[in-house]
């Protein structure tokens, strides 16, 4: 088998001065992609700006012998976006990869988050992929080629205590990830979305406040892996490189990728799909409260099960279930 590459392609980068998408940004490089490497540069929880992180990615890559073009607009904002786009579009004249990675954690307990530590989660993880992407779609559609990669998170998948803004942003790029999916099948595009596991700034410093919990009341952070204790991180910190993440999004990222809609976790080197399951559940057509209640373990049993691909294929096992009954009633 021959080793994949990207034969030319442009790929924008959000958040790639540091951490992960820094990873990616190389990856892509190495492998013949033109790189935009986006980073505003600045604090964990999106504060100050700093064009050095940016700048000093896109020059390793040239020093590597790649080809890679520093961006410091915020994806935070629909002129960010465009920004970002534009400056693409300008030097390389094409976008034909989005990963959408920029990320800033401003951590709360549910009662103490207000718009201010609300707003700029969701600008920036969840809006900026609208801002970002948007942009970059109507040429994507235009060529009938485009790979967009969306960054989710198991506290949005699954929830963590203290995380509601970042949780309900990352669950609404799941939803983002599946619509634009339908939306791209018709003109060559493929978007996929994953929750990553790394050690980064974001979780060094998750883990710095796990062992200091005074410090807790300090919005920044709070544990990536609300439920493993710091002893348990520590012992694998090391097995936990970004770089290791990096082949799946590249993977994603390739004309090869088989996928659109999908979402996967990936860590360490292990690399599992996250999906969304209906239980075989109860049907009652005189469904009552009571009934409810009396079935709540067969609603819940997830011995058998189904993932549904669309909401049609849903409606469509509602209405075998609905007409199966009926015929025999
Ligand atoms: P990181 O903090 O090293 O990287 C995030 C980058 O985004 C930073 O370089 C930052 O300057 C940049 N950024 C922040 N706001 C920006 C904006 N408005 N415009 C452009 N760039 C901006 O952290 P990490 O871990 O590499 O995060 C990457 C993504 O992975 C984030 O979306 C994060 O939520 C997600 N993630 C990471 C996990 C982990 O275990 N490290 C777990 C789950 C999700």
């Amino acid at each position: 088998m021959t080793d994949l590459g990207y034969d030319g392609r442009v790929a924008v980068v959000t958040g790639a001065g540091g951490g992960l998408g820094r990873e990616y940004a190389f990856l892509l490089a190495s492998r013949g992609a033109r790189v935009v490497v986006n980073d505003t540069g600045g604090s964990t929880g999106g504060e100050g700006v700093d064009d050095g992180p940016a700048c000093t990615v896109a020059r390793e890559i040239r020093d590597q012998g790649g080809e890679a073009l520093a961006d410091t607009h915020s994806v935070a904002t629909p002129e960010g976006g465009q920004g970002l786009v534009r400056a693409a579009l300008d030097t390389y004249g094409q976008v034909d990869i989005v990963i959408n990675n920029a990320g800033i954690l401003r951590d709360a307990a549910f009662d103490d988050t207000t718009a201010e530590v609300l707003d700029p989660v969701l600008d920036v993880h969840l809006k900026g992929a609208f801002f970002v992407t948007r942009p970059a779609w109507a040429g994507m559609q235009e060529q009938r080629y485009g790979r967009v990669i969306n960054t989710v998170s198991a506290a949005g998948l699954l929830g963590t205590a203290g995380k509601s803004n970042y949780g309900a942003a990352k669950a609404g790029l799941v939803g983002l990830t599946r619509t634009l999916a339908l939306e791209g099948a018709a003109h060559g595009i493929k978007v996929n979305a994953v929750a990553p596991i790394a050690l980064t700034r974001i979780l060094t410093q998750s883990m710095a406040k796990r062992e200091a919990p005074q410090a807790a009341a300090d919005h920044e952070a709070e544990p990536v892996a609300s439920a493993m204790t710091v002893d348990r991180m520590r012992a694998f910190v090391d097995r936990l490189a970004p770089a290791l993440v990096a082949p799946v999004v590249a993977y994603l990222a390739h004309e090869d990728c088989p996928v659109s809609g999908e979402v996967y976790t990936v860590g360490a080197g292990q690399v599992s799909r996250f999906f969304i399951g209906r239980t075989k559940g109860y049907f009652n057509p005189a469904l009552t409260m009571e009934d409810v209640r009396d079935h709540f373990v067969e609603i819940s049993d997830q011995t058998e099960y189904t993932v549904p691909s669309d909401p049609g294929e849903e409606i469509a096992q509602l209405f075998k279930v609905i007409g199966g009954r009926s015929e025999h009633a």
